[in-house]
């Protein structure tokens, strides 16, 4: 294969995301804010339907911009949420996502062109189709006991597909100092190497259930506690998709090269070979979900 994505845009996205500086929560906003608001943008309209449905009683602040989306530190019946908001439409770039969606089936043909024809409905249809991606990755990574935010909305499809384009998760860290990045984070040298071997036992837990990331380095790496938590996952792939392999390597490669920052200079192929090493060996223990 060609591998025309290694040097694609997305690629190139997370080499700047590599030199962008994390962003501390910019205050608190009441709901009463949001809601008295006029020329309220799309964010807000969103975050009044997730109140209205129970999800939230409380937004307290935004958390960081990016390019694919919003993510705010609010409250809810269970506490502490992170609030993911993905971009509309027209700000989002979907041109990078059939390197993770090829492989995948869809067999709804109308469906299918409209979304290969980038139609205004195939947009839309993309949109939810990536929210529901992450939360169905969130939900199985979080069963199968890997180290992921517990997913807050669900466990069925039908009620996390009411909080679309959000996902709801818990939040790592608390409303006062939410969790870094492990990109953004100081650590010893003793912490920088349990970093290093959790960062692999995750992607070796991923490997296990025949999983690859999709964008695994520090970046997509939260510390908190002395324990790393995996997150953002609308781009997981699975083994049915043909670019399985060279996404493995890259991931592999992408975690070598940002852990440089923490002092460790281990190659891309020695990361890979240890991570498929310890996926031979014992899976986490899952979480008991009770009815
Ligand atoms: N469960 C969580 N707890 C605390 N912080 C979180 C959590 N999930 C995400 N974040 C924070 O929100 C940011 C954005 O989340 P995520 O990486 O999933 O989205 P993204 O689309 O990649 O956004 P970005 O382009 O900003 O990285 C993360 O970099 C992290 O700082
Ligand atoms: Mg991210």
């Amino acid at each position: 294969m060609s591998a025309r994505w290694l040097d694609d845009e997305r690629w190139g996205e997370s080499e700047q995301r590599l030199r962008r500086k994390k962003h501390k929560p910019q205050g608190r906003r009441r709901l009463s804010d949001l809601t008295a608001a006029e020329g309220e943008d799309s964010g807000d309209d969103i975050i009044r339907r997730l109140t209205d449905l129970g999800h939230l009683s409380e937004v307290v602040a935004e958390l960081k911009s990016g390019k694919e989306a919003t993510a705010y530190v609010a409250r809810g019946p269970r506490g502490s949420v992170l609030v993911k908001i993905y971009r509309d439409l027209e700000a989002r770039s979907f041109k990078n996502d059939s390197v993770y969606r090829e492989g995948q089936v869809i067999l709804d043909q109308r469906a299918k062109k409209a979304m290969e024809g980038r139609t205004r409905r195939g947009l839309a249809m993309l949109q939810t189709d990536w929210v529901l991606a992450e939360y169905a990755h969130l939900w199985a990574l979080w069963r199968a006991g890997l180290a992921v935010p517990e997913p807050l909305a669900g466990p069925y499809p039908v009620d996390y597909a009411e909080t679309v384009p959000a996902v709801l998760m818990r939040l790592i860290g608390t409303e006062d100092e939410v969790a870094p990045r492990l990109s953004d984070a100081r650590l010893t040298p003793e912490q920088a190497a349990s970093a290093w071997s959790q960062a692999l036992g995750g992607m070796a837990d991923l490997l296990r259930l025949g999983y690859v990331h999709g964008d695994y380095s520090t970046y997509n790496l939260l510390w908190w506690e002395d324990t790393v938590t995996i997150i953002d996952f609308p781009q997981l792939t699975t083994r049915q998709n043909p670019n399985f392999q060279s996404l493995l390597r890259r991931d592999a490669e992408s975690l070598a090269t940002s852990f440089r920052k923490h002092g460790l200079s281990v190659s891309g192929d020695q990361t890979l070979r240890e991570v498929q090493r310890r996926a031979l060996g014992p899976a986490p223990t899952p979480r008991v979900m009770l009815p």
